[in-house]
This record gives C-alpha cells, structure tokens and sequence, in this order.
C-alpha cells in the first residue's frame, strides 16, 4: 500500500462545524424539534439523608397545563439491570423514585411534567415534601474510610530512615465540579416499545446501554442522539438520574419530555472531581536522587458508589526511585457519585508530586528542572516496560529555553515589580495513553464526496474536523468533499469520547476504513481494462484531489467519479475497525508535558494574578495543530481555575453546596487568563496506535496547578498546600 500524501493533517484548519456553531444552527440537546414535547422539572432534596414521609402534590396538579407529579409514591418500577459496558463505578447506582431514602442533598424526589415550562417550573415549586431528616456526613477530613488500594514496591521503611533528607507533607485539593456551558439535557419520546433520547452525553453507546439496563429492555430499544456537546470536561462519561427520569416521564404522560437541568442541580445532578487530602513523605539522597515515596490517599465518594480514578500510576511511574508504597482509601460520604474530570486523577496526583519535588529543590538548593532530570526513569518502574516514546527532557529543554527560565532568581520572595512579588514556577504534566476498540464506515458516493461516520461525541475538541482531515488524506479528497457524522448509537460503535482516547481510537478506526475504501477503489482500476490505470501495480496508485493516479506519474490515472460511474457503482463501502492489540501491552504509553508559570502576588492583598503559562508537550502526532491549541490553551484556563478559583463548597450542617451557581463558584474568566502559549514536540508513536497520536486534551491540564503553586511559593516565599490558593490562605 502506498503511503498517502498528507495534506490535511498536519494543516491548521478551522472547524468545519464553526459555521454551524456560530450562526446557532448547531443543535443541542435540549434544540432538537421534538413534535409534541412537554417539560419536565426535577424537584430535588432539601436535606441531606433521611427519608421522604409524605408528599403533597395537590396544589401542583392544580396549576394550568400540568399534567402529572410522579415521585417513589406513584412510579414504576425500574429493572436496574446491571451494565458492565458503562462507567457505573462498583456499587448501586441511584435508583431514582423507586423508595423513599435521601442520600445526598439534590436527590431527585419528584418530577413534574406539564405543557409548558414555565407551568412545570412554578408547579415544581408547589410541590410540598415532608422528611424525616438525619445529620448527613460530608466531611472528607472527618469520615471514615473504605479499606484502600495498595501498591508496594521495595522496603520504603528503611529507605525513609537512611535517607539523607526526609520530607512529609499533607496537601488538600477542593471539590471541582465541570461546569461545561450547556447545562445536561434530555429529550425522551417512546414509539411503542421503542424509547429515543436526544441527550447531552459524551458517550451515546455508554448511555443506550444505561438506559435499555434501567429499563430492562434491548439495546435495539434504545436509540440516543447527541450530535453537537456544549462542553463535557467528563460530565458527560455517564448516564445521570435525570436521563432515567426524562425517559419515565415520557413513558408515563405518553408524550415526548424535554427535562434540562438548571446550573444550581448541575452541581448534585451530575458527577465532579472529588476533594482529596494526600501526604507524602518522601526521602532522597544530598544530590536529590530520590529514594522511597510514601503517599497516602484519601478522596470522596458517594454512599451507594465507590468511585475510583488513577490517582497512583503517577507516583509509580513518573520517577526512578526503587521504594514506593502508596495508600488511597475513598470515604463514603452522603453526597452523589464523583466521576471523571479534565486529567483525572493524574492532575490531583500531579498537583502533589510536582509540588513535593519543588519543595525538594528547594529545600537542597537545586534548580527544579535539574532535580527532575536527576530522577527521570530509564523505563517504567512499575511494569518493567519500555517506554513507547518519553521526551520529557525535551520538554524540560525547549520549556526553560522558550519560558526564559535560566534569568529566574532561584531565591523566593526575590523579584518585585511595584507592588507585586513576582514569581516563576514548574511542574511535569503525565496522562495515560488510553486506546480502545473502535468502528467507523466509510462510503464513497460516485459524485466523489464521501461520508463517514462512528457512534464518537465531540464535546469540543473538535472531532468533526480531526476525524475529516484523517478520512480526507486517506481517501485522497479535499477536506470540502468528505463529511463526517457522529452522535449516534445506530453508528458504528466507539469507547467515551473522554480520557484522551477518542483520536487514538476513533481516528484508527477512520483511517483503517478509509484505507480499505481506498484500496477496494484501486482494486477496480487496476483490473478494469478500461481504466488508465489497468495492470498497474496497486502499491504503486496514490490518490490526491479525488483522482488516482500512478506514483510519480501524474498524467496516468483517472478520477473516483469516472471509476465508478463508468463501472456503474452508486458507491463505495468500508468498515473501519481499530482494537489495541490483545494481551499484555509491550510498552509503558503515556504523554507527557512541562508546565511553566510566571504569577504575580500582591502579598498585602493576598491577590493572585497569572501573568503568562507555558506547556511543552510530547503528545505524539498532533493532527489538528490549531485544535490542539484550542486543547492546551482551554487545559491551562482550567488548570488556572483549579489553582486559584474553583471550589465547590459544602455546608457540613446540611449537606448543601452553598455556592451551586456561576456567581459563587469561580471559574477563569478573560480576566484571569494572560498570555498562554503550548509548544509541541513533533511526534508519531506508531507502538500507541496507527496513527501515532498519545492524546492531548487530558494531559495539558496536568501540570497547570502545581507550576502556578509553585510559582506563588517562589514568589512569595509562603508554601501554601492547599487548592484552590486564595486570597485567605496566603495572607
Ligand atoms: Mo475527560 S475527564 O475523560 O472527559
């Protein structure tokens, strides 16, 4: 097979649904034309745990246009099936309106559904609930433990006690929730026994089998649409109680139910990043060569689930050390499911670790990056395996020499301008190389314009695009003659479009169909008599601008439309398919970046101003290279959030979050985010995949929070270890 000429990846092209989005023709999932839909709104609980005694919908129902109030007193009873293929952690999941326990504050108890919303909002707010409430428990610091997870590796005991220098520190990171701008939606219309949900989901396969589980009925039931996602940050990587609820309402007023979530039930109808308390002691030779690390963990979940993130790979594997042990214990506290946010687990892990090593330079007087080179791995100590690619050194190198970390005083609290302390920082970035089975088709139309598609979400990464300039080079077509479509469970299937997995996967999967579409094209050319391009030998026929034509010799060939119309074929068909290969990996897959800050601290005011972030990253190939930067720069805003702003916080009496809106749970606005630049390394790790991507979107927040940490303790000289870094820590 010869190899194809790379023209659109590579190429930093806009998106090709820009147009769509801006001009608002993009629909969500609470815009499709839904015939007939009425509204529904979630009545959720006022207390944190204990049980519903009563509840009086009289004056609800009597409202205009309201057509039913259904609650545990009147619903259905659910199959609640087990679904294996889901990102349900182990445990039980919410069985909504099936009894009468509250588990956590924002529990869903009633739904109302009437003709309009507004009737459904204000009927919503008439619906009296009586409790029987108990003190719930939501304190991390407080609770007790479920047994952990271990890792071990040497004697960390006897390393500590003949280590040279010791260190122990207890970090805090907050509760984040994701926030994504379009809040969650569903709408659910039944046709029979056949359900269809329009959703906001960054999964439509995770969802459809969700839904036909909780139903107790076929896959083949359950069709779910979601082409356009408002942001997802991993909020979407599950199907949510209200999805459940939209789809009984519908099945129970016998119209189709249109249920959006308001942003205050976003913060307990959804998942979040759930708040650890993490110390390490850690020991090292005079030169910062470490010995042993000891980290013990502990994180918030939900009394009904156990959700658990990677939070140890980073302690294992970013560093060469011969002893590490490593505790990480979730505490069931009566609040809902955490799940999956912007680097998970690797960024809280990285927050501690990059932190931890700061305050080792620092403490021995050597120059972070030094100390980090000093202890980089030759393969990974946790598996004994190679890396596939690892250019964190490269990272380090061009970083420093971009960032102009050498003219840094290393001295804290050295460097002024006016008012504010001014102060430089860095951390290392690590994200798992996650790859899972995946399908596209791919069929070629006889006017030369191509569709492809798979079941994948694009929740703003823009795989719209990614997935066109792959399919476009593969096919040899100008990106305007290719149209890719996702967002739909009758598509081939995908794995979530979430962890960084989706190019990996998805793209393979295109480019594998794209190929075989090609190679069936040149097939027909080479033994149709008629063909310019009979007898020739098909590694020898490329295909550039929709026609093939022999390698070298541009003049002999002929285009895909007189190919096939003369062979009287309407079209073209391929099936894609990409499957990491089976058995133990071969190699240690993980991107990898180098995060650096410069901040400015009004140590009077407590004030925290980033000033400029830079990331390097070895991310292997980049197809997009202009949707890459909308990644990394969007990674940094949120690390930015993470370091100083976001906090979602809980009233302990209660079990309420006092701050479940935009006003009161800051994220970073224009205002808060300077000068941001992402440097890539020019890769292709062809042992990660075909494609030679390592993922992007997960491992560029990775980092931001422990550079801007560290970059305010060289300011200022005050260690603060806990996130996010306010104004009332530092002073
Ligand atoms: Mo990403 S947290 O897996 O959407």
């Amino acid at each position: 097979m010869s190899p194809q000429p790379q023209a659109a990846v590579g190429a930093p092209l806009s998106r090709v649904d820009g147009r769509l989005k801006v001009t608002g023709r993009a629909k969500y999932a609470a815009e499709h034309d839904v015939d007939g839909v009425v509204h529904a709104v979630v009545v959720d609980s006022s207390i944190g745990r204990g049980r519903v005694t009563g509840i009086d919908t009289r004056a609800a129902l009597a409202q205009a246009g309201v057509l039913k109030v259904i609650s545990h007193l009147n619903a259905p009873k659910l199959a609640y099936r087990e679904n294996r293929s889901s990102n349900n952690p182990s445990g039980e999941r919410l069985h909504v309106f099936q009894d009468d326990k509250v588990l956590f504050h924002g529990q869903p108890v009633a739904v109302v559904v009437a003709t309009t919303l507004e009737a459904a909002q204000h009927a919503a707010s008439l619906v009296q609930v009586h409790y029987d409430a108990e003190q719930p428990s939501t304190d991390l610091t407080k609770a007790s433990a479920h047994d952990p997870v271990t890792y071990a590796r040497g004697d960390t005991d006897k390393a500590l006690q003949s280590a040279a220098v010791r260190l122990e520190m207890t970090y805090r990171a907050a509760r984040n929730h994701h926030n994504p701008m379009e809040p969650h939606a569903t709408i659910a219309r039944w046709d029979g026994g056949q359900l269809t949900v329009w959703d906001k989901t960054q999964w439509v396969v995770g969802t459809q089998t969700e839904l036909a589980a909780v139903f107790g009925v076929g896959l083949d039931s359950v069709r779910v649409i979601s082409p356009f996602v408002g942001g997802g940050f991993g909020s979407g990587l599950r199907a949510w109680p209200h999805v459940t609820v939209a789809a009984v309402a519908a099945r129970e007023v016998g119209r189709p139910v249109k249920l959006v979530l308001s942003r205050r039930q976003l913060y307990f109808g959804t998942g979040f990043r759930p708040a650890y308390e993490y110390q390490v002691r850690l020991g090292s030779d005079r030169r910062g060569r470490l010995t042993a690390m000891v980290h013990d963990i502990r994180a918030e979940t939900s009394t009904y689930e156990d959700f658990q993130e990677s939070i140890l790979a980073a302690g294992q594997m970013l560093y060469s050390m011969p002893n590490v042990r490593q505790a990480y214990r979730t505490v069931p506290l009566d609040v809902n499911t955490p799940l999956y946010m912007r680097g998970p687990g690797y960024a809280t892990a990285s927050y501690v670790i990059e932190s931890a090593m700061d305050e080792l330079a620092h403490e021995l007087g050597v120059d972070p990056i030094e100390l980090r080179r000093r202890n980089e791995p030759a393969d990974d100590e946790s598996t004994g395996l190679p890396f596939s690619t690892r250019r964190l050194r490269e990272c380090y190198t061009t970083g420093a020499s971009e960032f102009g970390w050498h003219r840094r005083n290393p001295k804290p609290r050295s460097t002024s301008d006016g008012d504010w302390l001014i102060g430089t920082g860095m951390a290392a970035g690590v994200y798992d190389t996650l790859r899972n089975a995946a399908q596209a088709h791919v069929r070629l139309d006889a006017d030369g314009t191509a569709v492809v598609e798979a079941a994948t979400s694009d929740m703003g990464p823009g795989t719209y695009t990614s997935m066109t300039q792959v399919a476009a080079d593969a096919l040899g077509l100008s990106m305007r003659n290719v149209t890719f479509r996702l967002g739909d469970s009758l598509m081939p299937p995908t794995p979530p479009h979430g962890g960084s997995m989706t190019m990996a996967s998805v793209g393979s999967a295109v480019q594998d169909g794209c190929d075989k579409l090609r190679q069936q094209a040149i097939k027909l050319a080479v033994e149709d008599e008629e063909s310019p391009l009979y007898g020739v030998a098909p590694a020898d026929v490329v295909v550039r601008g929709g026609r093939l034509h022999v390698k070298g010799t541009p003049a002999r060939g002929e285009t895909y439309q007189r190919l096939l119309s003369r062979n009287d074929r309407p079209h073209l068909e391929a099936a894609g398919a990409f499957a990491p290969p089976s058995g133990p990996e071969r190699f240690s897959m993980y991107a990898y970046g180098a995060t650096f800050a410069e901040v400015a601290v009004d140590a009077r005011l407590g004030l925290v101003r980033v000033r400029r972030v830079l990331g390097v990253y070895d991310a292997g190939r980049i197809i997009s290279p202009k949707l890459a930067d909308s990644q990394a720069l969007g990674g940094m805003v949120g690390g930015i959030g993470t370091a100083l702003l976001e906090h979602t916080v809980t009233d302990h009496r209660d079990g309420r979050i006092v701050n479940a809106n935009l006003a009161d749970y800051l994220v970073a606005v224009n205002a808060d985010v300077p000068d941001l630049r992402a440097i890539y390394l020019d890769g292709d790790d062809r042992e990660a995949d075909p494609i030679g991507v390592k993922g992007l979107g997960e491992v560029v927040h990775v980092g931001v929070a422990p550079a801007i940490a560290n970059a305010v303790f060289h300011a200022t000289g005050r260690r603060i270890r806990e996130l996010p870094i306010t104004a009332e820590t530092l002073l």
